[in-house]
Protein backbone atom coordinates (compact mmCIF):
# COMPACT_ATOMS: atom_id res chain seq x y z
CA UNK A 1 0.00 0.00 0.00
CA UNK A 2 1.78 3.55 -0.81
CA UNK A 3 0.07 5.09 1.68
CA UNK A 4 -0.55 3.53 5.30
CA UNK A 5 -1.18 4.94 8.43
CA UNK A 6 1.24 3.47 11.52
CA UNK A 7 0.33 4.02 15.19
CA UNK A 8 3.66 4.40 17.31
CA UNK A 9 4.10 2.04 20.60
CA UNK A 10 4.26 4.65 23.63
CA UNK A 11 6.88 4.11 25.90
CA UNK A 12 4.66 5.83 28.99
CA UNK A 13 5.24 5.85 33.02
CA UNK A 14 4.37 8.09 35.76
CA UNK A 15 6.52 10.70 33.94
CA UNK A 16 5.08 11.14 30.32
CA UNK A 17 5.30 9.36 27.09
CA UNK A 18 8.03 8.78 25.12
CA UNK A 19 7.88 7.21 21.21
CA UNK A 20 11.40 5.53 19.64
CA UNK A 21 12.01 5.75 15.41
CA UNK A 22 14.21 2.88 15.01
CA UNK A 23 14.92 2.50 11.15
CA UNK A 24 14.39 -0.79 10.16
CA UNK A 25 12.05 -1.79 13.27
CA UNK A 26 8.85 0.58 13.39
CA UNK A 27 10.65 2.59 10.30
CA UNK A 28 10.52 0.83 7.35
CA UNK A 29 13.59 2.18 5.82
CA UNK A 30 16.74 3.85 6.59
CA UNK A 31 16.55 6.84 8.08
CA UNK A 32 18.84 9.07 5.90
CA UNK A 33 16.67 12.45 6.57
CA UNK A 34 15.14 13.57 8.88
CA UNK A 35 13.18 17.65 8.43
CA UNK A 36 10.30 19.58 10.66
CA UNK A 37 7.64 21.91 9.44
CA UNK A 38 6.65 24.33 11.47
CA UNK A 39 6.13 28.04 11.58
CA UNK A 40 3.63 27.29 8.96
CA UNK A 41 0.82 30.15 7.37
CA UNK A 42 -2.34 29.61 7.95
CA UNK A 43 -3.19 29.19 4.12
CA UNK A 44 0.02 28.02 3.07
CA UNK A 45 -0.41 24.60 1.23
CA UNK A 46 3.33 22.62 0.69
CA UNK A 47 4.08 19.60 -1.29
CA UNK A 48 2.40 19.50 -4.44
CA UNK A 49 5.08 16.73 -5.75
CA UNK A 50 5.68 13.22 -5.91
CA UNK A 51 8.66 11.11 -5.59
CA UNK A 52 10.07 8.71 -7.76
CA UNK A 53 11.82 6.64 -5.30
CA UNK A 54 11.69 8.26 -1.90
CA UNK A 55 9.72 6.74 1.16
CA UNK A 56 8.81 9.13 3.98
CA UNK A 57 6.94 8.86 7.26
CA UNK A 58 5.15 12.32 8.75
CA UNK A 59 4.19 13.02 11.75
CA UNK A 60 2.45 15.65 13.05
CA UNK A 61 4.28 16.00 16.58
CA UNK A 62 2.81 18.91 17.49
CA UNK A 63 -0.46 20.71 16.33
CA UNK A 64 -2.19 19.29 13.46
CA UNK A 65 -2.24 19.42 9.57
CA UNK A 66 -3.89 17.75 6.90
CA UNK A 67 -2.34 15.66 4.08
CA UNK A 68 -4.06 14.91 1.06
CA UNK A 69 -2.74 12.41 -1.19
CA UNK A 70 -3.88 10.54 -4.85
CA UNK A 71 -2.27 7.19 -5.78
CA UNK A 72 -3.37 5.35 -8.80
CA UNK A 73 -6.47 7.82 -8.79
CA UNK A 74 -7.36 7.55 -5.12
CA UNK A 75 -7.73 10.75 -3.13
CA UNK A 76 -7.22 10.91 0.67
CA UNK A 77 -7.16 13.19 3.56
CA UNK A 78 -5.98 12.56 6.43
CA UNK A 79 -5.79 14.49 9.47
CA UNK A 80 -2.71 14.46 11.64
CA UNK A 81 -3.15 15.27 15.27
CA UNK A 82 -1.06 13.19 17.32
CA UNK A 83 2.60 12.26 18.11
CA UNK A 84 1.33 9.01 18.40
CA UNK A 85 0.02 8.31 14.66
CA UNK A 86 2.16 8.94 11.42
CA UNK A 87 1.24 8.47 7.59
CA UNK A 88 4.01 6.57 5.26
CA UNK A 89 3.91 7.65 1.88
CA UNK A 90 5.76 5.74 -0.52
CA UNK A 91 5.53 4.91 -4.51
CA UNK A 92 3.91 7.28 -6.64
CA UNK A 93 2.12 9.58 -4.82
CA UNK A 94 0.91 13.00 -5.32
CA UNK A 95 0.99 14.70 -1.55
CA UNK A 96 -0.01 18.38 -0.31
CA UNK A 97 0.33 19.64 3.28
CA UNK A 98 -2.25 22.27 4.10
CA UNK A 99 -4.78 23.72 7.42
CA UNK A 100 -1.80 23.75 9.51
CA UNK A 101 -2.38 24.71 13.04
CA UNK A 102 -0.29 27.34 14.55
CA UNK A 103 1.27 25.00 16.63
CA UNK A 104 1.60 22.62 13.67
CA UNK A 105 5.10 20.56 13.83
CA UNK A 106 5.11 18.34 10.73
CA UNK A 107 8.21 15.37 11.56
CA UNK A 108 9.25 14.12 8.51
CA UNK A 109 11.82 10.90 8.22
CA UNK A 110 12.58 10.15 4.50
CA UNK A 111 14.53 7.53 3.20
CA UNK A 112 17.25 9.08 1.08
CA UNK A 113 18.70 12.56 0.94
CA UNK A 114 17.28 15.42 -0.69
CA UNK A 115 17.55 14.83 -4.26
CA UNK A 116 15.75 17.35 -6.74
CA UNK A 117 16.07 14.91 -9.09
CA UNK A 118 13.83 12.27 -7.24
CA UNK A 119 10.93 14.88 -7.17
CA UNK A 120 7.97 15.25 -9.86
CA UNK A 121 6.29 18.65 -9.74
CA UNK A 122 4.65 18.74 -12.39
CA UNK A 123 1.04 17.11 -11.64
CA UNK A 124 0.81 16.33 -15.31
CA UNK A 125 3.91 14.48 -15.39
CA UNK A 126 2.82 12.43 -12.44
CA UNK A 127 -0.34 10.95 -14.14
CA UNK A 128 1.50 9.97 -16.90
CA UNK A 129 3.87 8.40 -15.00
CA UNK A 130 0.87 6.68 -13.04
CA UNK A 131 -0.30 5.34 -16.44
CA UNK A 132 3.18 4.30 -17.85
CA UNK A 133 3.51 2.34 -14.37
CA UNK A 134 -0.26 0.42 -14.75
CA UNK A 135 0.74 -0.18 -18.69
P1 LIG B 1 9.95 22.28 -0.70
O1 LIG B 1 10.27 21.09 -1.56
O2 LIG B 1 9.24 23.42 -1.35
O3 LIG B 1 9.15 21.81 0.60
P2 LIG B 1 7.68 21.16 0.71
O4 LIG B 1 7.69 19.90 -0.09
O5 LIG B 1 7.49 20.93 2.16
O6 LIG B 1 6.67 22.13 0.20
O7 LIG B 1 11.33 22.79 -0.07
C1 LIG B 1 11.52 24.09 0.43
C2 LIG B 1 13.01 24.42 0.32
O8 LIG B 1 13.78 23.62 1.20
C3 LIG B 1 13.56 24.21 -1.07
O9 LIG B 1 14.47 25.25 -1.33
C4 LIG B 1 14.29 22.90 -0.98
C5 LIG B 1 14.74 22.88 0.46
N1 LIG B 1 14.85 21.54 1.08
C6 LIG B 1 16.08 21.07 1.46
O10 LIG B 1 17.13 21.73 1.28
N2 LIG B 1 16.16 19.84 2.05
C7 LIG B 1 15.07 19.10 2.28
O11 LIG B 1 15.19 17.98 2.85
C8 LIG B 1 13.77 19.59 1.86
C9 LIG B 1 12.53 18.77 2.07
C10 LIG B 1 13.71 20.82 1.26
Amino acid sequence: MPVQTINFHIKGDSRGSLIACEQNHNIPFDIKRVYYIFNTAPDAVRGKHAHKTLGQILVCISGSCDISTEENGRQNTYYLNSPTHGLYISGLVWREMSNFSPDAVLLVLASDYYKESDYIRNYKDFLRLTKEQND
